[in-house]
């Protein structure tokens, strides 16, 4: 079965140029970033991310919020891309209109030598003023001044307001601009090749429903069925660093 719809998948995807990618934790994983359902581990393992990224968290506990920036910063500079982020890139050779949209905020998907990555929700190794005092983002380059970590984040060298990672938080506006990009790839698509997300944070979960709506052909790749699966023309039932490579090589072999 899972070959046979391999195959269908590949099939698809050879036949149509416009091919976006929508990615999330679950792609990854197999990197050693844990998704956002995973239990977290060590001193973290009593706090939910869910609630930990939040602007009011932050307001509330700066220091807790930026320590454990540090951490999850720390497991990002570690890790290197997985077979499924390379397979992503080697699709853009074989697929030239391929198109990457990620809520993931490392950078694994440019280093496996993806083009065009849309980041929904930001990069965790950029810093911005918390008040954007010099306008929506104030970027700031927290290493080209001094500060003391005991005293929790950095602050801004305008404004004095803290220094925040430049991520989304959950209940908090995505970046218009990278909005706009995704909302304009999910109608213009042809094929929306969907990977590890559990399709519960809008409006990302929303996109694979305006591509379907718009009659793209939906593929999703995951191990667990998601809210997405409803509108998933093909599902590729198990781990991105498997599939993918599978799926790209026979996109290439068909
Ligand atoms: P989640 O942590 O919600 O979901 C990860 C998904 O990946 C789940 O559906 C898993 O089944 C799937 N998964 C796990 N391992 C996998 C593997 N090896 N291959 C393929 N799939 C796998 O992550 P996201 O959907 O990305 O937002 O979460 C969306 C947003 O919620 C995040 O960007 C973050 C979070 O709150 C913000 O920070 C704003």
């Amino acid at each position: 079965m899972m070959l046979e719809n391999i195959a269908r998948a590949a099939h698809v995807i050879r036949k149509y140029n416009s091919i976006a990618v929508l990615t999330g934790a679950g792609v990854s994983r197999e990197s050693g970033i844990p998704t956002f359902r995973d239990a977290q581990v060590g001193l973290w393992a009593r706090y939910n991310p869910q609630e930990l990224a939040t602007y009011e968290a932050f307001t509330r506990h700066p220091k807790l919020i930026w320590d454990w920036y540090t951490y999850r910063r720390a497991i990002v500079k570690n890790v290197t891309p997985n077979p499924g982020h390379y397979a992503i890139a080697r699709l853009e050779q074989l697929k030239p209109e391929t198109v990457v949209v990620t809520q993931n905020v490392d950078e694994l998907h440019e280093i496996a030598g993806s083009k065009e990555v849309v980041h929904l929700h930001g990069l965790i190794n950029q810093n911005r003023c918390s008040h954007d005092c010099q306008g929506y983002p104030t970027l700031i380059d927290i290493d080209s001044f001094a500060w003391n970590v005991n005293d929790g984040p950095p602050r801004c060298p305008h404004c004095g307001a803290y220094v925040r990672p430049n991520v989304t938080w959950m209940g908090e506006a995505l970046p218009l601009v990278a909005l706009n990009r995704a909302w304009d790839i999910a109608k213009h698509c042809d094929v929306m090749v969907v990977v590890g997300t559990s399709g519960m944070i809008s409006p990302a979960s929303l996109l694979p429903n305006l591509a379907h709506s718009n009659g793209a052909i939906v593929i999703e790749i995951n191990p667990d069925v998601t809210p997405i699966s409803r509108v998933a023309n093909i599902r590729l039932a198990g781990k991105s660093g498997e599939v993918l490579p599978e799926l790209v090589e026979a996109v290439a072999n068909e």
